[in-house]
């Protein structure tokens, strides 16, 4: 946080299946497992593309000691996503971030969304979701516009370090 990329509206991925993508995504698989994310969006690793990945793969599944709650969401690689946003209802949920190291805080998310995109092949996306799936997207989406999640806080008392909000809690991050 603070890096201006991270503050940049991203640029359109205009050609799919191509070696630059391929390594890309791979680069970002590795950096969200590394760091236990539940997505990760390019610009976090310095590219202002619009790329997303969220989700985890079955063999990895198990147990995200960031998300250890978290609803099963897909592995999904999201290229250039469209939302809608479902009904106006919206949902209060904690939410980290791997370019905001150690902190946490209440974010009021769409409770229901559509979104849409292609993967790194160039295939078509589509999907209604809610819930924690919902958050994952429009959180990492975000990224995408510059938008980072405490941008989003409404009550700045649920801001804070995972330490003392959670002190009970062995969470570790960044
Ligand atoms: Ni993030």
């Amino acid at each position: 946080m603070g890096e201006p990329l991270l503050l940049q509206v991203a640029e359109p991925v205009e050609a799919f299946d191509t070696p630059a993508l391929h390594a890309l995504i791979k680069d970002m698989e590795d950096t969200m497992a590394d760091m236990n994310g539940a997505g990760l969006a390019a610009p976090q690793i310095g590219v202002s593309l619009r790329v997303v990945i969220f989700g985890q793969k079955e063999e990895v599944k198990e147990d995200n000691p960031r998300y250890p709650d978290a609803e099963d969401v897909p592995y999904t690689v999201l290229i250039n996503p469209v939302i809608n946003v479902i009904g106006k209802e919206m949902e209060d949920g904690w939410e980290g971030c791997l370019s905001v190291p150690g902190l946490r805080g209440v974010v009021p998310r769409y409770a229901e969304i559509h979104y849409s995109g292609v993967d790194q092949y160039g295939e078509m996306i589509e999907r209604t979701v809610k819930g924690f799936h919902a958050r994952v997207v429009q959180h990492e989406c975000d990224h995408l516009d510059g938008v980072l999640y405490p941008m989003r806080i409404t009550d700045f008392k649920t801001f804070g370090y995972i330490d003392a909000l959670f002190p009970d809690d062995d969470i570790h991050d960044g």
